[in-house]
């Protein structure tokens, strides 16, 4: 009975050897992945920037630039272009500054709740239009918003438009006023202009027809 050749398959040993290779290997490929993903969404540095280095998520001081997007052909999707230096509200950030504002930003969009109704790198609600390239929306590039909150720039009229947007109302659902300040209105607006720099693999989907639209427009570089 002893002596009874037994085959693979029904081998106790070969299983649970089998299983400790399959969890073993597992583990050190989530391992490999994890860091991978870790050094891809790791935010750039103002030096990367500066010499030109792609970053996945740029450094803050990206807000200090035009940000513009082409067809990438390889992949597939739209790729943020981060262009000449364009100053934000007549100002060049330094890496502190620009840290802050971001901060300022992304606390006031937590705090006013503004994922209740968009969506943004994914997150949130689609009561409202996606709020990862607004930046880039044509409405704030053809001039649209500009003249119509009597504005110079484009930062302006965005800063006038969420600290008042039932008065600057061009969608069918309108925006509540949710008590913005100037200072909150000025950090938000660099906050979108930094996610619009973030490379999304091309999401939100619909983008690329807006930036198609763009191509045309007044500020197509
Ligand atoms: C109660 C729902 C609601 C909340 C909360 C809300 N929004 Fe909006 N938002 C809208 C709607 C609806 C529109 C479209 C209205 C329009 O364009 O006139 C809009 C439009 C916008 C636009 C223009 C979109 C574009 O593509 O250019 C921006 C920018 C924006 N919201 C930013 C914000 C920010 C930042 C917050 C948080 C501080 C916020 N919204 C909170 C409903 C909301």
């Amino acid at each position: 009975m002893d002596d009874k050749k037994t085959s693979v398959w029904t081998s106790i040993r070969f299983w649970r050897r089998s299983a400790a290779w399959v969890t073993g290997m597992a583990v050190v490929l989530l391992m490999i992945l994890t860091f991978d993903t870790m050094k891809q969404v790791r935010m750039g540095t103002d030096e990367e920037l500066k010499h030109g280095i792609k970053r996945r998520v740029p450094s803050p001081t990206v807000i200090n630039y035009h940000i513009s997007y082409r067809y990438d052909e390889n992949r597939g999707v739209e790729v943020p272009v981060i262009g000449k230096k364009e100053l934000l509200f007549g100002k060049e950030y330094s890496p502190k500054e620009a840290q802050e504002l971001l901060h300022l930003g992304k606390l006031t969009f937590q705090a006013k709740d503004c994922i209740d109704c968009h969506t943004i790198l994914g997150n949130g609600s689609y009561y409202a239009p996606d709020l990862t390239k607004a930046w880039l929306d044509p409405k704030w590039n053809d001039g649209t918003m500009i003249s119509m909150t009597d504005s110079k720039t484009k930062e302006e009229a965005m800063v006038k438009f969420l600290m008042n947007p039932k008065d600057y109302r061009t969608h069918e659902r309108m925006m509540p006023n949710l008590g913005i300040t100037k200072k909150e209105a000025m950090a938000l607006v660099a906050f979108l202009k930094h996610t619009s720099a973030i490379d999304t693999n091309g999401f939100p989907r619909n983008f690329s027809q807006a930036s198609r639209r763009l191509e045309g427009g007044t500020n197509a570089r």
